[in-house]
């Protein structure tokens, strides 16, 4: 039983280490890849590949275009469209995609 338990406890928190790796996360990154490439991997010099950056980094990046700390040619106005807890999702999941 309390083995039963302690492997239901288990399988919960595997479930909740991956939670934000959702087909949510992964339809908000798509409205990323026209520019940043799929799965974050750019395929031009002009535009940063985000496979693989730190999810800290990317978090404080969108926040800084969203409050305009970052000048910025276009992400100023795409970040605003988001809220911090779909940046920490769309950060998540490219923190997550392999260089
Ligand atoms: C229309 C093209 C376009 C789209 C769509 C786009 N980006 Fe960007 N992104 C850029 C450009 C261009 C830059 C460089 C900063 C600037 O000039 O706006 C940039 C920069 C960034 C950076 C900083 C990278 C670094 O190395 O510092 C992050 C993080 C980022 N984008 C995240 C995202 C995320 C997350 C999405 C999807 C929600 C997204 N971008 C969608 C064009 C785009």
């Amino acid at each position: 039983m309390t083995g039963r338990l302690a492997a239901a406890a288990l399988a919960l928190a595997a479930a909740a280490a991956h939670a934000q790796e959702t087909p949510a996360a992964r339809s908000l990154a798509a409205s990323c890849a026209s520019c940043h490439g799929t799965d974050g991997h750019s395929a031009t010099k002009e535009v940063a590949s985000l496979a693989g950056l730190q999810k800290d980094y990317i978090v404080a990046q969108m926040k800084a275009f969203r409050d305009g700390a970052r000048p910025a040619t276009i992400m100023h106005q795409l970040a605003k469209g988001y809220s911090d807890a779909q940046i920490e999702q769309l950060a998540d999941y490219f923190s997550r995609r392999p260089r």
